[in-house]
């Protein structure tokens, strides 16, 4: 399939979705604490969704069962919310949502410290979303997808952290995965040409040990290898000929981190 380049009416959807995206993240984010079950998160997440008018995306998306991948700890992403997983004090814990607004798409991502977390916990989660906004330094029209990909690759290994390969960023769009396929590690050759109206679902995911990850029973949720930490950041962007626009964040959030 080829990448769909949107039309402005279309690109106007996907802001409106972004937007309640990201504040469906703030809101939920500012609900966490120690105590709540993974299902808890889920619930509220869902609940906040819909006060916006929107469907959650991931619902029963090639049989996911919850609106919320809740992914905690060595828990890379797709983590299925239970209510026997309660999170506590010095967990991080990824969430990934997906919204429908008007038929169009939005997919981001958060990982949270709950209470008191260790300080490399706190710089993977930092180094995390850094990864993510160096990679779409060069998000410009006329650029190419992979200076994406290498981007997020050399800010991560140059900070010691295994960038997850078996999973990767997406076009987004009437569908949560559209062309083309955005890896977060280092890619040899250049990839498709960047153009305005192109949207992607940028999304590293970086552990603090080694990239391998394996797949657990439950067929969705994937953990690092050898159990160390990871996390997750991502957002939705909308590429233009002056650079990207990150449609599925707050300014809220977005000064509250000061970049
Ligand atoms: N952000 C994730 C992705 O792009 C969300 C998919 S989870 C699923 O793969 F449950 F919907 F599959
Ligand atoms: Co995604």
């Amino acid at each position: 399939m080829a990448i769909t380049v949107k039309t402005e009416s279309q690109i106007e959807l996907m802001r409106a979705a972004g937007n309640i995206l990201g504040r469906v993240h703030l809101e939920l984010s500012k609900e966490l604490k120690e105590g709540m079950s993974t299902k808890d998160i889920d619930v509220l997440g869902e609940e906040i969704i819909r006060s916006y008018g929107c469907e959650p995306s991931f619902l029963g998306y090639q049989g996911y069962p919850a609106s919320v991948c809740v992914s905690v700890n060595e828990e890379v992403v797709h983590g299925i919310p239970s209510a026997k997983r309660i999170i506590k004090d010095g967990d991080i814990v990824s969430l990934d949502i997906g919204v429908i607004y008007k038929g169009f798409q939005s997919d981001a991502a958060r990982t949270h410290g709950i209470g008191e977390i260790s300080a490399k916990a706190r710089r993977l989660i930092a180094d995390t979303r850094e990864s993510f906004f160096r990679g779409i330094e060069p998000a410009v029209a006329g650029n190419h997808l992979h200076d994406i990909s290498n981007a997020i690759n050399h800010y991560a290994v140059r900070h010691g952290y295994g960038v997850v390969r078996d999973l990767a960023g997406h076009g987004i769009g009437r569908n949560l995965h559209e062309d083309p396929i955005v890896p977060n590690y280092r890619q040899v050759k250049n990839g498709p040409l960047l153009k305005s109206g192109m949207t992607l679902a940028v999304e590293p995911m970086l552990n603090i040990g080694s990239y391998a990850v394996k797949w657990l029973d439950d067929g969705w949720t994937v953990v690092t290898a050898d159990r160390t930490l990871s996390a997750h950041y991502e957002n939705t962007i909308l590429i233009t000929e002056d650079g990207p626009e990150i449609l599925s964040i707050t300014d809220e959030e977005l000064s509250s981190y000061g970049s």
